[in-house]
């Protein structure tokens, strides 16, 4: 067996975590959420959320994650498999490799866009004396909205390019291994982020009224365009379904990501203060920054059109209001790339946690060396970024795997895990296993949250998702060719990673893995 790595310091694997979670769900998806949900009325499902599924899954996912970690597995089909005490249940844990890795085959591609606007920025290209001056436009040619293939033509070379750069970087810091890889670029790249965003935030919230002739486009004004509360919004199922869906993406619950991290720590590592603070330094850059930027600038420059909800999209946000307030901001080409640049990283610390569950699964699942695993990976990831940058008209490869696994299936795998924490280890149990080593005592009663209330909420939220989208969203794969084509890409990615599965457990098996955890029954 491989000597199992761990993580160097507290606050490294704390800022590893916190790097996994904040990300451009923070910066992007948030304020459009908020915008697109009843501004202010939104924070009252998303608090709820946090409180009643954010935290105490995350708790779970820590202390799952430590529990199979020390007992010698890192992925979820290994760690499920020893919190049910039968290999059969790793074939559960599949869906925990699914999920970051289709995830990672998108995000890359939007962080690569991140990295090209940065260096569009850097060389002026995306300022008005050099850009064509629609920015809708530019930002439709450079995802290549208008028809599949665009991006493979030699016009669009430079972006293909970039999104090597960014494959290249994840799969570096990835290959460094936990600690001299993700560890120490996290530790590096938290600070750096914060400093940045806070730098814009300063900007955005000192802008004052730019143009006199039009006194309401101020900050205050912007400030209400994201935070005046639409109660009626507060009876709308979807409020809450997407309030739900923000908590899971952010803070990377139900992603495979925590429980894959949370497997290098030591036996008496901390966990419940340590998912705790990872968990409120996602709020803070979510809520105290994500939220005051984003509309906010965009108002200011350009009014109530910028910012309505109806007729903007997430990264119309980002990528088209954003880059229209620079061009008017002073010093906005500065303030454009530190941008996205911060963007950029905010992103590839996130994406660094959606590789790292399925190479540790290839590691010790199939037994091979981390450069095997590494191209093994790298070829899958890239066949699928490849997949979603061929299939660009549109965004629909993107936005139908972002819908089914970015979404939907995100429900499933914390539904998954609730009961893994709350009936089969027990919260008796966990109980125990949280307050090993840890710092902080956690009041009994999130033991009753997390055995009733959060898996019988996540089911009042699945089964109103079914009620009101579902028909719908089945109904629109069968009328979209690409999108028909993107489930039948996801379901052979799983069938693939279901075989590995299945071999994995034959070789745990032949190898004798489980058979302590029988005998540790008997103890317990
Ligand atoms: N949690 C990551 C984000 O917010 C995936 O982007």
């Amino acid at each position: 067996m491989r000597k199992s790595e761990n993580w160097g310091t507290r606050i490294g694997v704390i800022l590893a975590v916190a790097g996994s979670a904040v990300g451009l769900g923070n910066f992007l998806r948030f304020p459009g959420q908020v915008a697109q949900n009843g501004g202010g009325a939104f924070m009252i499902p998303y608090f709820i959320a946090l409180l009643v599924l954010g935290i105490p899954l995350c708790w779970a996912e820590w202390t799952m994650g430590r529990y199979g970690g020390v007992r010698g597995f890192h992925s979820s089909p290994g760690i499920f498999s020893v919190i049910c005490k039968t290999p059969k249940a790793r074939y559960l844990g599949t869906i925990g490799l699914l999920i970051p890795l289709i995830i990672y085959m998108y995000y890359v591609v939007i962080e690569a866009w991140c990295l090209g606007y940065a260096i569009s920025y850097l060389d002026g290209s995306l300022m008005p004396e050099n850009n064509p001056g629609d920015y809708k436009v530019f930002f439709a040619n450079f995802k290549g909205v208008n028809s599949d293939g665009s991006l493979l033509t030699a016009e669009h070379s430079w972006f293909l390019g970039v999104l090597f750069i960014t494959f290249g970087l994840n799969f570096f810091f990835l290959y460094r291994g936990v600690t001299k890889g993700i560890e120490a670029f996290c530790r590096i790249a938290m600070p750096i982020m914060a400093v940045l965003a806070i730098i814009v935030l300063i900007r955005v919230l000192t802008l004052g009224t730019p143009d006199p002739t039009k006194p309401d486009q101020n900050v205050i004004g912007g400030l209400g365009a994201m935070w005046n509360p639409d109660f009626k919004k507060l009876s709308d199922p979807k409020t809450w379904l997407a309030a739900s869906g923000q908590i899971f993406f952010s803070l990377s619950v139900g992603f495979g990501v925590i429980i894959n991290y949370a497997s290098y720590l030591r036996k008496k590592d901390d966990v419940a203060l340590s998912g705790l603070t990872a968990t409120s330094m996602n709020e803070f850059f979510e809520v105290c920054l994500g939220g005051l930027i984003t509309i906010p600038a965009a108002f200011i420059f350009l009014g109530a059109v910028a910012t309505d909800p109806n007729h903007v999209g997430t990264f119309d946000l980002g990528f088209i209001a954003l880059p229209e307030v620079f061009a008017r901001m002073p010093l906005g080409q500065l303030f454009g790339f530190l941008w996205f640049f911060m963007l950029f990283i905010a992103a590839i610390t996130s994406s660094l946690s959606m590789l790292q569950p399925v190479i540790a699964f290839f590691e010790e699942g199939l037994g091979l060396k981390r450069h095997a695993s590494a191209a093994i990976l790298g070829l899958i990831s890239m066949m699928g970024a490849g997949f979603v940058v061929y299939f660009s008209k549109g965004t629909m490869a993107l936005n139908t795997m972002d819908f089914w696994i970015g979404t939907v299936a995100l429900f499933i795998l914390a539904f998954i895990q609730a009961v893994l924490y709350g009936w089969i280890l027990g919260t008796e149990k966990g109980e125990k296993e949280l307050h090993e080593g840890s710092h902080i005592r956690i009041p009994h009663f999130v033991q009753f949250m997390l055995k009733y209330v959060t898996p019988v909420f996540l089911i009042v939220i699945f089964v109103m998702f079914c009620r009101d989208n579902a028909v719908e969203s089945i109904a629109s794969i069968q009328d979209e060719p690409v999108a028909k084509m993107s489930i039948m890409f996801i379901c052979m990615i799983f069938g693939f990673l279901l075989l590995m599965v299945h071999i994995a457990g034959i070789r745990w098996e032949k190898e004798g893995r489980f058979d302590h955890l029988l005998e540790e029954e008997d103890d317990d």
